[in-house]
Protein backbone atom coordinates (compact mmCIF):
# COMPACT_ATOMS: atom_id res chain seq x y z
CA UNK A 1 0.00 0.00 0.00
CA UNK A 2 1.82 3.47 -0.60
CA UNK A 3 0.64 6.62 1.60
CA UNK A 4 1.37 9.85 -0.22
CA UNK A 5 0.85 13.51 1.42
CA UNK A 6 2.10 17.24 0.80
CA UNK A 7 2.80 19.72 3.01
CA UNK A 8 2.80 23.37 2.00
CA UNK A 9 5.82 25.04 3.17
CA UNK A 10 4.04 27.91 4.63
CA UNK A 11 6.12 29.56 7.14
CA UNK A 12 6.60 28.87 10.99
CA UNK A 13 4.80 25.88 12.03
CA UNK A 14 2.59 25.71 14.86
CA UNK A 15 1.30 23.22 17.31
CA UNK A 16 -2.24 22.79 15.48
CA UNK A 17 0.56 22.03 12.66
CA UNK A 18 1.70 19.35 14.56
CA UNK A 19 -1.15 17.61 15.75
CA UNK A 20 -3.11 17.98 12.83
CA UNK A 21 -0.63 17.09 10.39
CA UNK A 22 3.05 16.45 11.72
CA UNK A 23 2.31 13.71 14.10
CA UNK A 24 -0.12 11.81 12.18
CA UNK A 25 2.04 11.61 8.96
CA UNK A 26 5.12 10.44 11.17
CA UNK A 27 3.05 8.04 13.53
CA UNK A 28 1.62 6.76 9.71
CA UNK A 29 4.85 5.62 8.52
CA UNK A 30 5.87 2.18 8.53
CA UNK A 31 2.22 1.21 7.99
CA UNK A 32 3.25 0.99 4.21
CA UNK A 33 5.36 2.49 1.32
CA UNK A 34 5.24 6.28 2.69
CA UNK A 35 5.72 9.14 0.18
CA UNK A 36 5.91 12.59 1.76
CA UNK A 37 6.52 15.87 -0.60
CA UNK A 38 7.32 19.54 0.17
CA UNK A 39 4.81 21.40 -2.44
CA UNK A 40 6.83 24.04 -3.53
CA UNK A 41 4.89 24.31 -6.87
CA UNK A 42 1.93 24.87 -5.05
CA UNK A 43 3.31 27.47 -2.92
CA UNK A 44 4.37 29.02 -5.77
CA UNK A 45 0.38 30.25 -6.41
CA UNK A 46 0.42 32.21 -3.84
CA UNK A 47 4.24 33.26 -2.97
CA UNK A 48 5.97 34.65 -5.51
CA UNK A 49 9.28 35.84 -3.39
CA UNK A 50 12.19 33.40 -4.04
CA UNK A 51 14.15 33.69 -1.39
CA UNK A 52 11.00 33.44 0.99
CA UNK A 53 10.49 30.39 -1.24
CA UNK A 54 13.79 28.70 -0.63
CA UNK A 55 13.90 29.30 2.76
CA UNK A 56 10.07 28.28 3.86
CA UNK A 57 11.43 24.60 1.60
CA UNK A 58 14.06 24.18 3.85
CA UNK A 59 12.58 25.55 6.96
CA UNK A 60 9.74 23.00 6.22
CA UNK A 61 12.42 19.77 5.35
CA UNK A 62 14.25 20.49 8.72
CA UNK A 63 11.10 20.90 11.23
CA UNK A 64 9.45 18.05 9.44
CA UNK A 65 13.28 15.80 10.10
CA UNK A 66 13.39 17.39 13.39
CA UNK A 67 9.61 16.31 14.53
CA UNK A 68 10.44 12.41 14.09
CA UNK A 69 10.35 11.36 10.26
CA UNK A 70 12.70 8.73 9.71
CA UNK A 71 13.85 8.78 6.01
CA UNK A 72 14.92 5.44 6.03
CA UNK A 73 11.56 4.20 6.27
CA UNK A 74 9.91 6.58 3.32
CA UNK A 75 10.77 8.60 0.49
CA UNK A 76 10.79 12.48 1.33
CA UNK A 77 11.01 14.67 -1.07
CA UNK A 78 10.87 18.40 -2.94
CA UNK A 79 8.08 18.11 -5.11
CA UNK A 80 9.94 20.74 -7.80
CA UNK A 81 12.61 17.83 -7.45
CA UNK A 82 10.46 15.51 -9.64
CA UNK A 83 9.54 18.13 -12.65
CA UNK A 84 7.36 15.20 -15.04
CA UNK A 85 4.93 15.80 -11.72
CA UNK A 86 3.69 18.51 -14.65
CA UNK A 87 3.35 16.73 -17.63
CA UNK A 88 1.05 14.51 -16.06
CA UNK A 89 -0.98 17.79 -14.91
CA UNK A 90 -1.12 18.73 -18.33
CA UNK A 91 -2.32 15.33 -19.33
CA UNK A 92 -5.00 15.60 -16.76
CA UNK A 93 -6.22 19.02 -17.62
CA UNK A 94 -7.06 18.16 -20.88
CA UNK A 95 -9.76 16.01 -19.35
CA UNK A 96 -10.69 18.51 -16.48
CA UNK A 97 -14.04 20.21 -17.81
CA UNK A 98 -13.39 23.79 -16.20
CA UNK A 99 -16.69 23.24 -13.92
CA UNK A 100 -15.21 21.01 -11.69
CA UNK A 101 -12.47 23.08 -11.10
CA UNK A 102 -14.73 26.20 -10.75
CA UNK A 103 -16.92 24.81 -7.90
CA UNK A 104 -13.19 24.24 -5.53
CA UNK A 105 -13.74 25.89 -2.22
CA UNK A 106 -10.37 26.28 -1.76
CA UNK A 107 -10.25 28.05 -4.87
CA UNK A 108 -13.05 30.52 -3.91
CA UNK A 109 -11.99 31.18 -0.86
CA UNK A 110 -8.51 32.07 -1.81
CA UNK A 111 -9.46 34.30 -4.65
CA UNK A 112 -12.46 35.55 -1.36
CA UNK A 113 -9.21 36.74 0.84
CA UNK A 114 -8.14 38.65 -1.90
CA UNK A 115 -5.59 36.36 -3.64
CA UNK A 116 -5.34 37.20 -7.21
CA UNK A 117 -6.91 34.64 -9.39
CA UNK A 118 -4.17 33.47 -11.28
CA UNK A 119 -4.25 30.60 -14.00
CA UNK A 120 -2.00 28.37 -11.75
CA UNK A 121 -4.27 29.21 -8.43
CA UNK A 122 -7.22 27.68 -10.68
CA UNK A 123 -5.45 24.74 -11.90
CA UNK A 124 -4.24 24.07 -8.67
CA UNK A 125 -6.01 20.67 -8.10
CA UNK A 126 -5.39 19.19 -11.47
CA UNK A 127 -1.46 19.45 -10.39
CA UNK A 128 -2.73 18.02 -6.92
CA UNK A 129 -4.36 15.07 -8.41
CA UNK A 130 -0.61 14.41 -10.36
CA UNK A 131 1.58 14.77 -7.26
CA UNK A 132 -0.86 11.61 -6.10
CA UNK A 133 -1.18 9.81 -9.46
CA UNK A 134 2.85 10.23 -10.43
CA UNK A 135 3.70 7.76 -7.71
CA UNK A 136 0.22 4.80 -8.19
CA UNK A 137 -0.99 6.01 -4.23
CA UNK A 138 -3.61 4.09 -2.71
CA UNK A 139 -3.97 6.39 0.57
CA UNK A 140 -3.53 10.16 0.98
CA UNK A 141 -4.19 11.54 4.33
CA UNK A 142 -5.08 14.89 4.20
CA UNK A 143 -6.87 17.40 6.41
CA UNK A 144 -11.42 17.86 5.95
CA UNK A 145 -9.95 20.93 3.51
CA UNK A 146 -8.34 18.54 1.09
CA UNK A 147 -11.32 16.21 0.89
CA UNK A 148 -12.55 17.91 -1.96
CA UNK A 149 -9.10 17.87 -3.92
CA UNK A 150 -9.32 14.25 -3.57
CA UNK A 151 -13.00 13.81 -5.04
CA UNK A 152 -11.50 16.01 -8.25
CA UNK A 153 -8.39 13.35 -8.17
CA UNK A 154 -10.73 10.50 -8.10
CA UNK A 155 -12.92 12.18 -10.75
CA UNK A 156 -10.02 12.42 -12.98
CA UNK A 157 -8.49 8.95 -12.96
CA UNK A 158 -12.38 7.88 -13.94
CA UNK A 159 -11.93 10.08 -17.20
CA UNK A 160 -9.02 8.98 -18.05
CA UNK A 161 -9.41 4.78 -17.65
CA UNK A 162 -12.86 5.07 -19.19
CA UNK A 163 -11.02 7.35 -22.35
CA UNK A 164 -7.64 5.46 -22.47
CA UNK A 165 -8.03 1.93 -20.95
CA UNK A 166 -8.41 0.38 -17.20
CA UNK A 167 -5.37 0.84 -15.24
CA UNK A 168 -3.34 3.45 -16.92
CA UNK A 169 -4.13 5.04 -13.65
CA UNK A 170 -4.53 4.02 -10.02
CA UNK A 171 -8.09 5.20 -8.01
CA UNK A 172 -6.72 6.93 -4.68
CA UNK A 173 -8.76 7.08 -1.58
CA UNK A 174 -8.75 9.65 0.90
CA UNK A 175 -8.14 9.57 4.18
CA UNK A 176 -9.59 12.39 6.24
CA UNK A 177 -8.17 13.26 9.62
CA UNK A 178 -11.31 13.01 10.84
CA UNK A 179 -10.46 12.38 14.59
CA UNK A 180 -7.83 14.91 14.79
CA UNK A 181 -9.28 17.15 17.05
CA UNK A 182 -8.59 20.91 16.27
CA UNK A 183 -6.04 22.33 18.71
CA UNK A 184 -7.04 25.79 20.25
CA UNK A 185 -5.35 28.91 19.27
CA UNK A 186 -4.32 31.13 22.54
CA UNK A 187 -7.37 32.92 22.13
CA UNK A 188 -10.33 29.71 22.09
CA UNK A 189 -10.58 30.21 18.32
CA UNK A 190 -9.06 27.75 15.80
CA UNK A 191 -5.15 27.90 15.69
CA UNK A 192 -4.12 29.43 12.57
CA UNK A 193 -1.24 31.56 11.08
CA UNK A 194 -4.18 33.98 9.71
CA UNK A 195 -5.82 34.51 13.19
CA UNK A 196 -2.37 35.55 14.66
CA UNK A 197 -2.99 33.27 17.86
CA UNK A 198 -0.66 30.46 17.58
CA UNK A 199 2.23 29.00 19.75
CA UNK A 200 5.11 27.59 17.58
CA UNK A 201 6.51 24.23 17.34
CA UNK A 202 9.90 25.59 17.41
CA UNK A 203 9.99 29.29 18.83
CA UNK A 204 12.29 30.77 21.15
CA UNK A 205 11.91 30.34 25.08
CA UNK A 206 10.86 33.48 26.51
CA UNK A 207 8.61 34.89 23.77
CA UNK A 208 6.86 31.38 23.49
CA UNK A 209 6.92 31.14 26.85
CA UNK A 210 5.07 34.75 27.50
CA UNK A 211 2.52 33.64 24.84
CA UNK A 212 1.14 31.18 26.93
CA UNK A 213 1.14 33.57 30.11
CA UNK A 214 -1.09 36.58 28.08
CA UNK A 215 -3.61 33.57 27.77
CA UNK A 216 -6.97 35.58 28.42
CA UNK A 217 -8.78 34.31 31.77
CA UNK A 218 -11.36 35.22 33.81
CA UNK A 219 -11.56 36.50 37.05
CA UNK A 220 -11.97 33.53 39.62
CA UNK A 221 -10.27 34.36 42.72
CA UNK A 222 -7.19 31.81 43.44
CA UNK A 223 -9.31 29.95 46.28
CA UNK A 224 -12.33 29.55 44.22
CA UNK A 225 -13.21 26.42 41.59
CA UNK A 226 -12.38 26.97 37.86
CA UNK A 227 -14.40 26.69 35.47
CA UNK A 228 -12.72 23.00 33.91
CA UNK A 229 -15.29 23.32 29.92
CA UNK A 230 -14.19 25.28 27.52
CA UNK A 231 -10.53 25.97 29.40
CA UNK A 232 -7.72 26.67 26.77
CA UNK A 233 -5.29 26.09 28.94
CA UNK A 234 -6.63 22.69 30.08
CA UNK A 235 -7.35 21.63 26.56
CA UNK A 236 -3.76 22.92 25.29
CA UNK A 237 -2.10 21.26 28.79
CA UNK A 238 -3.63 17.31 27.14
CA UNK A 239 -1.51 17.70 24.47
CA UNK A 240 1.51 18.00 26.16
CA UNK A 241 0.95 16.19 29.63
CA UNK A 242 0.84 13.08 31.06
CA UNK A 243 -2.26 11.56 32.42
CA UNK A 244 -1.82 11.90 35.73
CA UNK A 245 -0.31 15.39 35.36
CA UNK A 246 -3.39 16.31 33.44
CA UNK A 247 -5.76 15.00 35.98
CA UNK A 248 -4.11 16.86 38.40
CA UNK A 249 -4.19 19.92 37.13
CA UNK A 250 -8.09 18.70 36.41
CA UNK A 251 -8.72 18.54 39.65
CA UNK A 252 -6.82 21.92 40.92
CA UNK A 253 -9.07 23.62 38.73
CA UNK A 254 -12.46 21.75 40.28
CA UNK A 255 -10.75 21.85 43.72
CA UNK A 256 -9.47 25.51 43.47
CA UNK A 257 -6.79 27.26 46.03
CA UNK A 258 -4.33 27.30 42.24
CA UNK A 259 -4.48 30.34 40.42
CA UNK A 260 -4.38 30.70 36.73
CA UNK A 261 -0.33 31.86 36.55
CA UNK A 262 0.52 28.47 38.24
CA UNK A 263 -1.26 26.76 35.54
CA UNK A 264 -0.44 28.46 33.09
CA UNK A 265 3.22 27.85 34.55
CA UNK A 266 2.71 24.18 34.28
CA UNK A 267 1.43 24.04 30.75
CA UNK A 268 4.47 26.36 29.70
CA UNK A 269 7.10 23.73 31.25
CA UNK A 270 5.03 20.88 29.83
CA UNK A 271 4.95 22.15 25.81
CA UNK A 272 8.92 23.06 26.69
CA UNK A 273 9.58 19.73 27.34
CA UNK A 274 7.44 18.54 25.13
CA UNK A 275 9.45 19.29 22.19
CA UNK A 276 12.95 19.54 23.98
CA UNK A 277 13.98 16.12 21.67
CA UNK A 278 12.66 18.16 18.62
CA UNK A 279 14.63 21.25 19.30
CA UNK A 280 17.41 19.27 19.92
CA UNK A 281 17.44 17.23 16.93
CA UNK A 282 16.81 20.35 15.09
CA UNK A 283 19.45 22.22 16.32
CA UNK A 284 21.94 19.51 14.66
CA UNK A 285 20.33 19.40 11.47
CA UNK A 286 20.76 23.30 11.45
CA UNK A 287 24.60 22.60 11.67
CA UNK A 288 24.62 19.89 9.17
CA UNK A 289 22.86 20.99 6.18
CA UNK A 290 24.45 18.51 4.46
CA UNK A 291 22.41 16.20 5.79
CA UNK A 292 18.84 17.39 5.46
CA UNK A 293 20.25 18.06 1.18
CA UNK A 294 21.19 14.17 1.11
CA UNK A 295 17.88 13.41 2.63
CA UNK A 296 15.99 15.33 0.08
CA UNK A 297 18.59 14.11 -3.05
CA UNK A 298 17.84 10.70 -2.12
CA UNK A 299 14.26 11.04 -1.88
CA UNK A 300 13.99 12.96 -5.31
CA UNK A 301 15.83 10.14 -6.90
CA UNK A 302 13.83 7.38 -5.68
CA UNK A 303 10.53 9.46 -5.80
CA UNK A 304 11.91 10.00 -9.83
CA UNK A 305 12.25 6.50 -10.67
CA UNK A 306 8.89 5.49 -9.50
CA UNK A 307 7.45 8.77 -11.36
CA UNK A 308 9.15 7.35 -14.48
CA UNK A 309 7.47 4.10 -14.52
CA UNK A 310 4.25 5.46 -14.44
CA UNK A 311 4.41 8.11 -17.08
CA UNK A 312 5.83 6.02 -19.31
CA UNK A 313 2.86 3.96 -18.94
CA UNK A 314 0.55 6.97 -19.43
CA UNK A 315 2.21 8.15 -22.03
CA UNK A 316 1.52 4.99 -24.15
CA UNK A 317 -1.65 4.71 -22.78
CA UNK A 318 -2.52 8.61 -24.41
CA UNK A 319 -0.51 8.10 -27.15
CA UNK A 320 2.42 10.20 -26.76
CA UNK A 321 4.78 7.66 -27.18
P1 LIG B 1 -3.14 27.45 9.03
O1 LIG B 1 -4.57 27.32 9.46
O2 LIG B 1 -2.26 27.92 10.14
O3 LIG B 1 -2.99 28.28 7.77
P2 LIG B 1 -2.63 25.27 7.26
O4 LIG B 1 -3.93 25.49 6.57
O5 LIG B 1 -1.35 25.62 6.54
O6 LIG B 1 -2.65 26.00 8.69
O7 LIG B 1 -2.61 23.76 7.74
C1 LIG B 1 -1.60 22.82 7.48
C2 LIG B 1 -2.06 21.51 8.09
O8 LIG B 1 -2.19 21.65 9.53
C3 LIG B 1 -3.42 21.06 7.60
O9 LIG B 1 -3.36 19.65 7.37
C4 LIG B 1 -4.39 21.35 8.73
O10 LIG B 1 -5.43 20.40 8.79
C5 LIG B 1 -3.48 21.28 9.96
N1 LIG B 1 -3.94 22.25 11.00
C6 LIG B 1 -3.81 23.59 10.93
N2 LIG B 1 -4.33 24.19 12.05
C7 LIG B 1 -4.80 23.19 12.84
C8 LIG B 1 -5.45 23.16 14.13
N3 LIG B 1 -5.69 24.27 14.82
N4 LIG B 1 -5.79 21.95 14.63
C9 LIG B 1 -5.54 20.80 13.93
N5 LIG B 1 -4.94 20.78 12.71
C10 LIG B 1 -4.57 21.94 12.16
N1 LIG C 1 -3.00 20.97 -1.00
C1 LIG C 1 -2.39 20.36 0.17
C2 LIG C 1 -2.55 21.33 1.38
O1 LIG C 1 -2.77 22.50 1.17
C3 LIG C 1 -0.93 20.05 -0.07
C4 LIG C 1 -0.77 19.07 -1.17
C5 LIG C 1 -0.31 19.30 -2.44
C6 LIG C 1 -1.11 17.68 -1.11
N2 LIG C 1 -0.31 18.19 -3.16
C7 LIG C 1 -0.79 17.14 -2.39
C8 LIG C 1 -1.63 16.87 -0.10
C9 LIG C 1 -1.00 15.80 -2.67
C10 LIG C 1 -1.84 15.51 -0.40
C11 LIG C 1 -1.53 15.00 -1.69
O2 LIG C 1 -2.40 20.91 2.51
Amino acid sequence: MRILTGLQPSGQLHIGNYFGAIKPAIDAQGEGDGYYFIADYHAMTTTHNAQALRDNVRGVAIDFLACGFDPSKGVFFKQSAVPEVNELAWILSTVCPMGLLERCHSYKDKVAKGISANHALFAYPALMAADILLYDSNVVPVGEDQKQHLEVTRDLVGKINDQYGEGTLVMPKARIRENVAKVPGLDGEKMSKSYNNTLPIFGDEKPSKKLIMRIETDSTPVEDPKPTEGSIILALYQLFASEPEYQQMFEDYENGGCGYGDFKKRLATAYWDYFAPMRARREELLKNPDEVDAVLANGAQKAREEASIVLDRVRKAVGLS
